[in-house]
């Protein structure tokens, strides 16, 4: 047998890249103990301090935190001053790891993949034996870190851009007209459309009993009238004539794509229009993996999205990054002719679909 030779430079190269991405995978872990216990926020409104007197304002142990904080530092997630000895947090670095709610924030996403080490060995039994995993055998930061991830992409484009993007849309929501949100999770995009459209009626429909009632309690706690929520899968929806159906980030994981788009077809009026926001991805693997963002998103649909999807009858299973071509054929299948792209960001594009 002849010597397969290593190339020592690629060889470096790859092991200087996967250490990273080890040290990486700790910091996640790390952050995320940041995030849940307050210490980014504490640094924030008190630094630059040392971690005595973090301890002393947050009442958490000085040993944890003086280890937590210095490795940290060492990944470049918050500041340290060597001289002074204190720890401090940048803008940036509270922009990226403190500052809920706005898009540059990670910790949604964090959450969600801490979610999927904490049940890794249900992934490894689900990956070894092919079955599927409904999306109620995660754990709850994988819905919370969704919400998270995709609350304020919502927030920050909803509005604004997807839906004047669709034709005649944003006329019929602000004159009043019925709209249904399919697979709505915590309902972010529900309560937005029924904030800024209130003589539109707006309905949220998940099968996922439990992310149902946190989006009863986000409605509540908004005290919106023009909103409700009911625990139904999307071949379930009843037919109550709705103009406007809108799927975020949920087609690629039901089991039967086709057959609940053909429902979604039935209950809309004539004129309806379907909105498909669905994560951004190009038409073959290989225009994908140019994409930065392509090995996150094959990752998670390799735990949840595939999955959820086999765990459903006819188990499709599109994945995260079918493009929109797939997509379309799947529309297709389900009696809608026009499909087209109005808008996208980094991470979705937006799909006008109508009868
Ligand atoms: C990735 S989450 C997206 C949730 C929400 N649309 C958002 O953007 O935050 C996918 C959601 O699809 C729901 N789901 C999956 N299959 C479904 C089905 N067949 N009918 C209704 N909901 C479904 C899950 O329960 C989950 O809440």
């Amino acid at each position: 047998m002849s010597e397969i030779l290593l190339d020592t430079d690629k060889l470096e190269a790859l092991s200087g890249k996967v250490v990273t991405d080890i040290t990486g995978a700790i910091g996640v872990l790390l952050s995320y103990i940041g995030d849940q216990s307050g210490v980014y926020r504490a640094l924030e409104a008190h630094g630059p301090c040392t971690a005595s007197q973090l301890a002393n304002t947050t009442g958490l142990n000085e040993r944890y935190l003086q280890e937590f904080l210095s490795s940290n530092a060492g990944s470049g997630y918050i500041t340290y001053d060597g001289q002074a000895n204190e720890f401090s947090i940048t803008p940036e670095q509270a922009a990226v790891f403190v500052k809920e709610g706005d898009p540059t924030c990670v910790q949604g996403f964090i959450q969600a993949v801490v979610s999927q080490y904490a049940t890794h060995n249900t992934a490894l039994e689900v990956f070894k034996t092919g079955r599927g995993r409904p999306w109620s055998e995660h754990h709850i930061c994988c819905f919370c870190g969704t919400d998270r991830v995709f609350g304020p992409q919502y927030e920050e484009n909803l509005i604004n851009s997807w839906i004047p993007s669709l034709d005649g849309i944003q006329a019929k929501l602000e004159h009043g007209c019925k709209v249904v949100d399919v697979a709505c999770g915590h309902g972010s995009s529900t309560i937005l459309m029924a904030e800024n459209f209130p003589n539109s009626t707006i309905h949220g429909f998940d099968s996922h009993e439990p992310s149902i009632e946190v989006a009863r309690e986000k409605a509540k706690g908004a005290k919106l009238s023009n909103i409700e929520f009911f625990t139904n899968t999307a071949k379930e929806i009843p037919n109550n004539g709705y103009n406007f159906a809108c799927i975020f980030d949920a087609l690629h994981d039901m089991g039967d794509p086709v057959g609940a788009a053909k429902h979604i077809n039935d209950i809309l009026v004539e004129d309806g229009t379907l909105m498909l926001v669905e994560p951004m991805a190009a038409d073959t693997l290989e225009e994908n993996l140019d994409n930065p963002l392509s090995a996150l998103f094959y990752g998670f649909s390799t735990l949840v999205c595939i999955p959820c999807s086999k765990a459903q009858e006819v188990g499709l299973g599109l994945g995260a990054q079918a493009g929109q071509a797939r997509l379309t054929k799947v529309l297709n299948q389900a009696g809608f002719t026009q499909v087209q792209r109005t808008a996208e960001t980094h991470t979705n594009m937006i799909l006008e679909v109508c009868v």
